[in-house]
């Protein structure tokens, strides 16, 4: 019906770029990927060397202020954060108020965008004003104060959206652990005195964290930015980056990867499953990125991770099953010619399966982290040159031309 359009109104240059291949959206100065080569490098500085050396809230500090902090700097910015993570009393029968079996990044993803309901200081339409002005102290403060907001109560809301789920009551963040630590104290602490968590799964953890802390334009952060650049405050648009993370060919794939290493069952089955990924009736999740054409960095410090955890919690059954898979694709010439090899949520989810996290909060533990580099990105933006251009791409238009409006007595 009706003639076809193609944007004949509207001449000009217009690029259609499905999934983004091709199109950078910002100049940043954050995150540096070599797909081809396998590089990461945060404010210049190589993953190796920072999750060898340096700590989630010291890699924090950096990313979001572009350089790593002398130690007053880290003494003051890990107090703030972790003086944030107390969460309102209020906040409890917000996560009661979710049934009994509420996936954990349902509750993570509402739990932030509640967060935004607490602190009117954060957002532009109450304040009635553009909020965050380079070289102005008061707005920078402001700015600064969601940001350790956000670290800090994500781990706060994580461990509440576990707690929830098995009737459990809820516990105050800790003083004196680290960041990590305070983590896996709301988590797991069941009313031991002088509890502390394992110092090497703390360790794992932190190093889980700092890997996943960024990665530049994927989709979340994306979204992050895309949602940020209407101004809304930072608790509305962290939430849109979550929801954005869950899906399993982002953030869920972690998860995704332990279903299907279940599925697979044992090493011996190895070779059906790649001979059906082949075929295309299954995904091998884990594996391929959009970026990476060669193993992601990230993948040999997880594996690396892996051990050092397995040495506390004894290896996981399926961890036969995985290497067999990672050495099958790794060979084969369907894997080889499309460069697909592990990303980082191929080795990630039986660290996390080791530590005891069901399977349905792993995307939680990649979420967690990822609030510093959504951060990092949204400061950015917020304070570029110029300020924030709101992202509101075009479409090619291919739908119907002018039509008249039929009644419906004479539609046939
Ligand atoms: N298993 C089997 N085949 C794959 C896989 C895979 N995991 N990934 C890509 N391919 C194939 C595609 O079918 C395609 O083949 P074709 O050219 O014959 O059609 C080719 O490799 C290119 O893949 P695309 O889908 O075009 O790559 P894209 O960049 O769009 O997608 C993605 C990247 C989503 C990560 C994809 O590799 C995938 O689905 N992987 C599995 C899910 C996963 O592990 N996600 C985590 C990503 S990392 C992260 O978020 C931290």
């Amino acid at each position: 019906p009706g003639e076809r359009e193609e944007n004949e109104t509207e001449k000009g240059l217009r690029v259609q770029d499905k999934g983004f291949l091709n199109t950078a959206v910002i100049r940043s100065e954050i995150t540096y990927i070599d797909g081809e080569a396998g590089v990461l490098r945060y404010r210049g500085y190589p993953i190796e060397q920072l999750a060898l050396k340096s700590s989630h809230l010291e890699t924090a500090y950096l990313l979001i202020y572009g350089s790593l902090p002398t130690k007053e700097q880290h003494r003051f910015f890990e107090s703030e954060v972790m003086r944030h993570s107390v969460m309102h009393a209020d906040s409890e029968g917000f996560f009661r108020s979710f049934r009994y079996d509420a996936h954990p990044m349902s509750m993570l993803t509402s739990a932030f965008a509640m967060l935004g309901s607490y602190y009117s200081e954060a957002n532009p339409s109450l304040q009635g004003q553009r909020l965050y002005t380079k070289g102005d102290a008061a707005s920078l403060a402001t700015m600064d104060r969601q940001i350790y907001r956000l670290i800090g109560k994500s781990i706060t809301l994580a461990a509440m959206a576990y707690r929830v789920r098995q009737g459990r009551n809820f516990v105050t963040p800790p003083t004196g652990l680290s960041y990590t630590g305070s983590f896996l104290y709301q988590m797991d602490h069941l009313g031991e005195e002088n509890y502390t968590p394992n110092p090497v799964l703390e360790k794992a953890l932190d190093v889980l964290f700092l890997i996943h802390a960024d990665h530049e334009l994927n989709a979340s952060c994306t979204t992050v930015l895309q949602t940020g650049s209407s101004l809304v405050d930072p608790y509305s648009a962290i939430a849109a980056g979550c929801a954005s993370l869950y899906g399993p060919l982002h953030g869920g794939a972690n998860e995704a990867v332990i279903r299907m290493l279940i599925s697979i069952g044992s090493p011996e089955n190895v070779p059906a499953f790649i001979e059906a990924v082949k075929k295309r009736e299954k995904t091998l999740s884990g594996f391929g990125h959009r970026v990476y054409k060669t193993s992601d960095p990230r993948s040999f410090i997880v594996r690396k991770t892996a051990d050092e955890v397995f040495k506390v919690t004894g290896k996981d059954a399926l961890l036969e099953t995985a290497m067999a898979l990672h050495d099958a694709a790794m060979k084969d010439e369907y894997f080889i010619k499309r460069k697909l090899a592990p990303n980082v949520d191929f080795w990630s989810g039986l660290i996390y399966r080791a530590m005891g996290f069901p399977l349905d909060f792993f995307p939680v533990l990649f979420a967690v982290p990822r609030v510093v580099g959504w951060l990092a990105h949204w400061r950015q933006m917020m304070l570029q040159e110029g300020g924030v251009k709101i992202w509101r791409p075009r479409q090619v238009y291919v739908g119907s031309g002018k039509r008249d409006y039929v009644p419906a007595e004479e539609r046939v």
